[in-house]
């Protein structure tokens, strides 16, 4: 039986301090990958060791890619896209959303027989969304009732190039549809309603491979194009990189700061990508005390440190682009929401239904039981907020993101909170305890038997 942990947050000392954090899952997940894809040895630092990012390892090792780990130095032993075994097994995804779509694009372009499976969380996530547009690029692909397992049966290559609009804003997807496109015998140019993340893009173009990115307008829409040219040869180099701290981790930190009253924290080299640093613009617009300090370039992309301070917030309404920009932060920005002052709205966001759970529906219901004044929307969520929160016990729903910022409400609520299903925090995030410990707060992590 897998380990039943709860979190106990309580209202303790401001938290002081200054932490750094381990390198952002999405790039981990990536630089991995192409690792695997390359032919030599990369070397990754500051890697992730996290529940997710172990799937990546996993199904890499499963297809015949050595690697090994030295605390937060991942080294890949890569023998190119011709050097991939077929995987004699279902490779088995875990709980990684990431890790599936992006290997279904990978396999794609090597022309791999394989099948791609996951939790039973994971089994219920929508693949329709990589599966048509692959088929259309001449992928044998089929999904189980539009979900994993994935089944590939080795298509021949070179695939075709797609032209192809993403009906919802999706880094996944277009990492997926781009990594497929390296195989293709043209140019793939994709289409997205809003800016995802760009890191599958940064990376590729570090090695050398053609891809632009630009908005285009759209009678009064602005849309956001991603062209790839695919390479003459699908030989990829290593890479040598140093991953930047984890902005959707670094997320909790900012949000606990700014509700503990007399806290002070410096979070350091912190991934600062624009497409991922929306929740800091929304918290902005709260009136947040968050200070941007040593702002540089790091593996094209940029990085720096984060100063923040207690602060007091008020509501704002939350649509549009900024969504995807914050596309992860919603659990925690609820939690800053319900401790600020005034009516909070989050709208256009109904891709939060098809997170790790119902980021809308859990969201609220769980607040609520924490004394929050908040109502679900189709598309969202309204909050009332009146600068406190009582506390209560909650559950994480299988949810890391939920596990977490459930217990940032706890440092500062009048009563603590208890967080059952606390265990999902270690799919992202396994240095969360020991990180708020080292800045001061009151929580501790219980067995649940
Ligand atoms: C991710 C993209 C986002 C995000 C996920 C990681 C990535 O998902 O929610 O945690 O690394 O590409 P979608 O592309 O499904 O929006």
């Amino acid at each position: 039986m897998p380990e039943k942990l709860c979190f106990i947050s309580s209202s303790g000392k401001p938290l002081r301090g200054s932490v750094s954090l381990a390198g952002d899952k999405s790039m981990a997940h990536r630089a991995a990958l192409l690792a695997g894809l390359a032919r030599g040895d990369s070397c990754i630092d500051n890697y992730l060791v996290a529940g997710v990012t172990a799937a990546m390892l996993r199904a890499l090792a499963a297809l015949g890619v050595p690697w090994r780990l030295e605390g937060r130095q991942l080294v890949v032993n890569g023998r190119g896209f011709s050097g991939l075994v077929p995987p004699g097994k279902p490779l088995d995804c875990g709980n990684s959303a990431t890790t599936l779509r992006l290997l279904a694009g990978a396999l794609a372009a090597a022309g791999l027989p394989a099948v791609l499976d996951g939790s039973p969380g994971l089994r219920q996530r929508p693949m329709k969304r990589i599966v048509t547009p692959l088929q259309m690029m001449g992928v044998a692909i089929q999904a189980t009732e539009g979900c994993a397992p994935l089944i590939l049966a080795g298509s021949g290559r070179p695939l075709k190039p797609l032209s192809f609009r993403l009906p919802v804003a999706s880094a996944q997807v277009k990492s997926c549809l781009l990594l497929a496109a390296l195989a293709a015998d043209g140019n793939t140019t994709l289409i997205e309603p809003g800016p995802s993340r760009d890191h599958t893009e940064r990376m590729l173009r570090s090695l050398g491979i053609s891809v632009i990115s630009r908005q285009v307008v759209d009678g009064d829409e602005i849309l956001y194009e991603t062209r790839l040219e695919p390479p003459q040869s699908l030989e990829l180099s290593p890479l040598v990189l140093t991953l930047p701290g984890d902005i959707s981790s670094a997320a909790f930190l900012i949000v606990a700061a700014l509700i503990t009253p007399g806290a002070e924290i410096e979070i350091n080299r912190v991934g600062l990508n624009p497409t991922r640093t929306g929740l800091i613009d929304a918290l902005w617009e709260m009136g947040a005390e968050i200070e941007i300090r040593q702002a540089g370039e790091q593996n094209g992309e940029l990085v720096g440190d984060l100063l923040v301070r207690y602060s007091p917030l008020h509501g704002i309404h939350v649509a549009g682009p900024l969504v995807v920009r914050m596309i992860d932060e919603f659990p925690v920005f609820a939690i800053a929401a319900a401790y600020a002052e005034g009516e909070t709205i989050v709208s256009q966001a109904e891709e939060l239904r098809l997170k790790e759970s119902d980021r809308i529906g859990v969201l609220c219901s769980q607040l609520r039981l924490l004394g929050a004044d908040i109502h679900e929307t189709s598309d969202g969520f309204v909050l009332y907020g009146d600068g406190r929160l009582d506390g209560g016990t909650v559950a994480a729903h299988g949810d890391h993101r939920l596990a977490i910022a459930l217990a940032v409400a706890g440092l500062a609520s009048r009563e603590p909170v208890v967080v059952l299903g606390a265990e999902a925090y270690r799919e992202s995030f396994p240095d969360f305890d020991a990180v708020l410990h080292a800045l001061g707060a009151d929580i501790a992590l219980e067995r649940v038997t």
